[in-house]
Order: structure tokens, then sequence, then C-alpha cells
């Protein structure tokens, strides 16, 4: 899951328009970028394109991004969009394990209710957009099974605290946002789920979408989220593994087969051991989840 964009779930037009974007998940929102006054219509807006659009031979995963389990509007929006199948729920606002907990039983009624399979309704959360949720980010791993990512963010959290900006003039995180950032991939990683990097906002600047999700990359993540369609494939491009980095770490993989006894060996000068071996295997299983190789 390399780009999940976001789509406002009171457009119909958006809506319309994503599933030609080429984005491998499309985050279908009923939170944030939907006005109070729209919440309630939107939800069948979202079920209405979910009922047509799953059919698709050839389609992205479709996610619902309801609005958080403390503004009384979760349950409304999980029995409407629940009759649409998407593939997931994205929680935002999540405070920890007892939130994942609680949004695992809210479904798997749906799902009864539904007619549709225990547990085939996945679930990403959205991290440290709390202040409190900063504290809690380790409790994720198995809370529930059907969790497949999580997400770091910056902008709410910001708001929260009242800090004036969560970036500095050249672009980068300020410290605390660095944190949350580091954090939010280890959190990723200990609960073995996807880590996704949080959006870049300014979605006309493709220098600074494309450097941030390059260090996104370097650093662990296995996407990113997008805010608009013109910044898919930039995200795709960074994220699928290029010629050189497969060609590298087959060499690796290869080197450690020819020496079937060996824990570490020389490769060009370079001394190479066990995490190297399942870095090298990991980039191959990306590639090949891909349909590169
Ligand atoms: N999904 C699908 N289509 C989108 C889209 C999105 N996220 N963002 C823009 N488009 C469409 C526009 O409707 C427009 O369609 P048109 O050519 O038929 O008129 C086209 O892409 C070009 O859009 P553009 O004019 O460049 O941008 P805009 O000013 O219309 O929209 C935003 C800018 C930010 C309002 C829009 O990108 C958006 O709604 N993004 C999602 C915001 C969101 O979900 N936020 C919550 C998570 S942080
Ligand atoms: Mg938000």
């Amino acid at each position: 899951m390399r780009s999940l964009l976001f789509v406002p779930g009171d457009s119909p037009k958006k809506l319309d328009k994503c599933l030609a974007s080429g984005a491998d998940t499309l985050l279908l929102d009923l939170e944030d970028s939907v006005a109070p006054s729209a919440k309630i219509g939107a939800r069948a807006t979202v079920r209405d394109f979910l009922k047509s659009a799953v059919k698709e031979k050839k389609r992205p995963a479709f996610y619902v991004r309801i609005n958080s389990l403390d503004t009384g509007l979760a349950d409304g929006d999980l029995d409407v969009v629940l009759e649409g199948k998407p593939d997931g729920i994205l929680l935002p606002k999540s405070n920890g394990h007892q939130d994942l907990v609680l949004l695992d039983a809210k479904i798997t009624a749906r799902e009864a209710i539904h007619g549709l399979p225990d547990g085939s309704t996945k679930v990403m959360v959205l991290v440290t957009e709390t202040p409190l949720s900063v504290f809690t980010l380790g409790t994720y791993k198995g809370a529930s099974d059907r969790l497949t990512g999580l997400s770091w963010a910056a902008l709410d959290l910001a708001v929260a605290v009242n800090a004036e900006t969560y970036r500095l003039e050249n672009g980068d995180y300020t410290p605390p946002y660095q944190v949350a950032r580091a954090l939010g991939l280890f959190a990723a990683h200990a609960a073995n789920v996807l880590a996704i990097d949080t959006p870049y906002l300014n979605f006309r600047d493709e220098a600074g979408l494309k450097k941030e999700s390059e260090e996104a990359r370097r650093d662990g993540f296995h996407g990113k989220m997008a805010i608009h369609p013109a910044q898919v494939a930039i995200i795709n491009e960074v994220f699928t593994p290029n010629t050189e980095a497969i060609k590298r770490a087959q060499a690796i993989v290869d080197a450690f087969a020819a020496n079937p006894g060996a824990g570490t060996i020389g490769v060009d000068g370079n001394m190479l051991d066990r995490p190297h071996l399942i870095r090298a295997e990991k980039l191959l299983a990306t590639a090949k989840a891909a349909g590169i190789i």
C-alpha cells in the first residue's frame, strides 16, 4: 500500500474522479473534510459510492474514515457505511488499545447485521492526533486482528497543544513533530502493521512532496497519504522499489544463498550479516507485491 488518497465523502464529483487517480487505497472521508452540516448526508453518499465501486474488477482498496469515537457520530457512520462493504475503516484520533478494541466490537456487530464475514472489515488508525495518544503508541499490538496500518498526524496535534506551526520555514518539522513522526513509525512496526506517513498538504509543491516521500521511505514508512490526485503518481513512484534497489537486494540474497553456513559475508568491501539479509528480503517482497518482479 504505497499511496492512500483522501476523498471528501460529501463530494460526488471527487468520489467519481478518485477511481482514476491510481491510488492503491482511497480514504473516503466523513471526518475533517466534511462540514458539520453535511456529515449525515455524506454517510449515504459514501455508501452509495461503495455499492457500485466495490464491483469494479480492478479497483483500489476502499477505507472509510469515520468520525472519532468521542463525537457521538461514529456509530451512525458505521451503521450506514458498512452496508457498502468497505475494505476497511480508518479511525481518527485513536487513543490506543481500548479504542481499537471498542471499534473492533462495533464493527463485529455490524458485520453480523449485514451478513458480512466475521473479521472481513480491516482497520487503520490515525495516531498522534491527540496529546494522550502519544503516550499509548506502544499498545496496539494484539488489540485487533483487523489492524492493517497505522499513520501518524501533525495538524490536529499542533492545534490541540496550541502550537503556532509544526513546520519550520525550510519545511522541516519542528522538534515535537519529529518526535511524533518517529514514534508513529516505531508504533506501526511494533504492532507489525504498515507504517503510513502523513499527507503533504501543500499540494502544488511537487518537489516538496517528493523529498518528504523519499525521507519517509528512507526511514521505514511503507507508504504515504495524499490529499490531491496529482500527488499519487509521485508517491507511487517513490515507494515502488527501483531496478537498482532490486538488483542490490537480489545480490545480497544470492550471496547468502551461495554461502549457506555463513552468518556474515563480505560483498563489494562491505560486511553483511542477518539484518542486511532481512532488509533485502523485505524489499524483494515489496517489489513482488507491487508486481514488478
Ligand atoms: N479526490 C478526488 N478528486 C479531487 C481531489 C481528491 N482528493 N482533490 C481534487 N480533486 C479534483 C477536483 O475536484 C478537480 O476536479 P475537476 O478538474 O473536475 O474540477 C481536480 O481534481 C483538480 O483539483 P484542483 O482544482 O487542483 O483542486 P481543488 O481546489 O478543487 O481542491 C482540495 C483542493 C484541497 C480542496 C482538494 O484537493 C481536496 O478536497 N482534498 C482532500 C481533502 C481531504 O480529504 N482532507 C482530509 C484529510 S487531511
Ligand atoms: Mg484531522
